[in-house]
């Protein structure tokens, strides 16, 4: 459930008409619901109720400061893949002391600057990783709090892109290494396990996988034990899906209970800190991508609706051929409804928003682009020297511009002719 609805026949954002905001604001631009994302993450928090636990927004989903901050005040951590995430997340006020650092690639610099700060914990995706950590962590006179990433080898069933718990995925410790590299972090005199963590896959419509990765990894929990090396928390990643369309996932409450009755049946699974790293399914339907209709364009075979946002804005259509809902915003305007390809102004035939659509529209008019909330501004980009969209944050029956829209100016900002210094240049 979100807060984007029709009232007679107008599509708000909470008590906030989407027509105000792009009068004022100007398109394209991104439209979040903070009482969406605050539904969204509360939905998770019921669902564990009392049990320890602790949601890990993942930060790459959206981080806006604004979209940040909310998450923070209700109590959430954070999943970062950067120090930009982490510096990120502290301008918006978020608690380091909540903060788990994915990826595959840290660099010493991150990990100094992690520790520095103090975060909960290195999800440690490689044996080099982990040894790299453990002399960072020598050399500032720390322990790096650990738990590494487990490749369980299950299929996630989605696109291959996003599909990352799998074998032949450049993610994670396959499972069957796991307990030697374990050991390892156990014996290394500047890291403390403290939790065990995997992530399978993105925009996942069944439960089935994610069971599948929890019996592999209390498997895997039992071999440890045996072993004396104990861990305080299992972070299941995150990766549930969000309907753009047709799907039907399922509910956030659905699938943390389901885990978590799973968990409950194992010895020792009540004292276990549950961690999640949900992205999509907070804040993909907390927003929309607001664009204008520019020109009307009837083709032979097709008819297209040129419209003012392009692949650059919101490239998931391009990128993954993703289906994103495309809805007029005035639904009351007396059009002639036929079906269009929309697509933006990019040189690229490549570049589109969504094909076949049915829609009753005219030069000029507003269209939005639904489920735009994650990954959608985060990969923006400026490609055709487009200047990256506003961001806009509405609460009840206000809003905020959150992020200004680029000027051209930002476009160059930092380059420089040929024979002309620039601050901080060699
Ligand atoms: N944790 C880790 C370690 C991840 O790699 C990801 C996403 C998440 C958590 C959050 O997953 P979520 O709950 O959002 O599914 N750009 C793609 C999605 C890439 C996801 C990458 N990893 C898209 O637009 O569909």
């Amino acid at each position: 459930m979100d807060h984007f609805n029709y009232r007679d026949g107008e599509l708000y954002a909470e008590e906030v008409p989407l027509a105000r905001i792009a009068e004022a604001v100007g398109t394209p631009c991104y439209v979040y619901s903070r009482a969406t994302l605050e539904r969204h993450f509360q939905a998770y928090r019921e669902a564990l109720g009392s049990h320890p636990h602790l949601i890990c927004y993942a930060v790459k989903a959206n981080s806006n400061l604004a979209v940040l901050n909310v998450l923070a005040r209700q109590g959430a951590g954070f999943d970062i893949v950067s120090q930009g995430e982490l510096e990120r997340v502290l301008a918006a006020g978020g608690d380091p002391a909540k903060v788990v650092f994915s990826g595959v690639a840290k660099r010493p610099d991150e990990m100094a600057r992690a520790l520095e700060v103090g975060i909960k914990c290195f999800n440690v995706e490689s044996r080099p990783e982990l040894e790299v950590l453990n002399e960072v962590a020598g050399r500032l006179g720390k322990v790096a709090p650990v738990s590494l990433r487990v490749n369980p080898d299950v299929d996630a069933g989605t696109h291959p892109y996003i599909s990352t718990g799998l074998k032949d995925n450049k993610f994670g410790i396959p499972v069957d290494e796991a307990l030697e590299v374990y050991r390892l972090a156990a014996e290394l005199p500047h890291l403390k396990v403290t939790g065990l963590d995997c992530h399978i896959g993105s925009q996942l419509t069944e439960i089935a996988p994610f069971l599948d990765a929890l019996e592999r990894l209390l498997l895997l929990l039992d071999r440890l034990r045996e072993e004396n090396i104990e861990v305080s928390h299992l972070d299941l990643g995150g990766g549930l899906g969000v309907p753009y369309r047709d799907e039907t996932p399922p509910a956030p409450f659905d699938y943390a209970s389901k885990l978590l009755e799973r968990l409950s049946r194992w010895d020792g699974g009540e004292r276990l800190t549950l961690l999640f790293e949900p992205g999509r399914s907070i804040a993909a339907n907390a927003g929309v991508m607001l664009t204008r209709l520019t020109y009307v364009k009837p083709g032979e075979t097709k008819n297209f609706a040129i419209v003012d946002a392009a692949m650059n804005d919101l490239i998931r259509p391009s990128l993954y051929q993703a289906w994103q809902a495309i809805i007029e915003v005035d639904s009351r305007l007396d059009r002639a409804s036929d079906v269009y390809d929309v697509v933006g102004p990019v040189c690229e035939t490549g570049d589109f928003l969504g094909k076949e659509r049915q829609l009753a529209v005219a030069p000029g008019d507003l269209l939005a682009v639904r489920s735009a909330g994650a990954y959608g501004f985060v990969m923006a980009s400026n490609y055709n020297s487009r200047p990256r969209p506003a961001e806009v944050l509405v609460d009840g029956d206000s809003y905020q511009v959150v992020r200004r829209r680029e000027t051209l100016e930002d476009l160059w900002a930092g380059e420089s002719l040929p024979g002309e210094s620039q601050p901080g240049s060699a």
